[in-house]
């Protein structure tokens, strides 16, 4: 394991659980118009790899392999393909800047909500470069934290947001990277670059109810309750009630809550 950076959420089961609800109908949906079936695709920081079966099931004719630093989590993923009958997929424990495979092997890269925990995302887009095929096309969405809006406004949930940054910031990440990956795929030689936005909402009793629960537990129970404490950006008691502040919010009738994701797409020149 490299020593670059320190990922911010750890693979506490509240972590885990929110990331395994994730699809690829709706992560990848700004990177399909660009894949064929019969493409060899890499996941980068696939996590529980629930977007990288569906991936899988996208490319029919093609492959996909999800790499990821942590090789518990891709239990996960392993199991999930092996409940959906696919063969074209798999899982291999690795580090996004030292990818173990040939130059020019890939003709897509995808990676979702990776970047902004790195340290060096321009070296592992440089990495990702390096092991696509010429005319290979990469497409990354990454969050702006930044962007986020939280209604009805609450003094508990805005610390928390302070608290959310600055243990990224200190653990090497970078919380709003979303709006640095038009610069971040120019700096590492990509072509016909084009950056869009897509947006995460809560805003219906079922939905605030669950992100809110989940970040009440995650607050205490994760990484970042324990980073937070040990870097000296909050007190035990101010995560507590952060935590309390995310479960008032989640019952709230009025709640809403929504933040931007970046959604780059760009091609290895030919
Ligand atoms: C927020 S999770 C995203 C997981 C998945 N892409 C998703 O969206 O559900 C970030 C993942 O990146 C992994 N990760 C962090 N640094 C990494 C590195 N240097 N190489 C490979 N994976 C890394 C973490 O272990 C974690 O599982």
């Amino acid at each position: 394991m490299q020593d670059r950076e320190t990922y911010t959420h750890g693979h506490h089961e509240s972590v885990v659980e929110q990331h395994a609800m994730r699809t690829a109908g709706e992560a990848a949906a700004f990177f399909k118009p660009y894949l064929r079936p019969d493409m060899a695709l890499l996941d980068l920081g696939c996590g529980p790899g629930s977007i990288t079966v569906g991936l899988a099931e996208w490319l029919s004719d093609g492959s996909v392999v999800g790499v990821e630093l942590d090789g518990g989590v891709l239990e996960a993923g392993r199991e999930q393909a092996r409940e959906m009958g696919l063969s074209n997929v798999e899982f291999q424990v690795a580090s996004v800047y030292e990818l173990p495979f040939e130059d020019e092997t890939f003709d897509a890269v995808y990676a979702h909500q990776v970047l902004q925990h790195l340290g060096q995302p321009a070296d592992a887009l440089t990495e990702a470069r390096r092991v696509l095929k010429p005319g290979g096309v990469i497409g990354v969405r990454e969050v702006d934290w930044g962007s986020a809006i939280v209604w009805p406004e609450m003094s508990e949930i805005t610390r928390f947001l302070d608290i959310y940054h600055r243990v990224t910031a200190r653990n090497g990440g970078d919380a709003d990277v979303g709006r640095r990956l038009r610069a971040l795929f120019n700096g590492a030689g990509f072509t016909d670059v084009r950056v869009g936005a897509g947006i995460w909402s809560f805003g219906t009793m079922e939905l605030t109810k669950q992100w809110g629960e989940s970040w009440a537990r995650r607050v205490l129970e994760s990484n970042i309750a324990d980073r937070a404490v040990e870097y000296g950006i909050a007190s035990k008691q101010e995560l507590e009630e952060a935590s309390a502040g995310w479960l008032r919010w989640s019952v709230e009738p009025d709640a809403y809550f929504s933040f931007s994701h970046g959604e780059a797409v760009g091609w290895k020149a030919a």
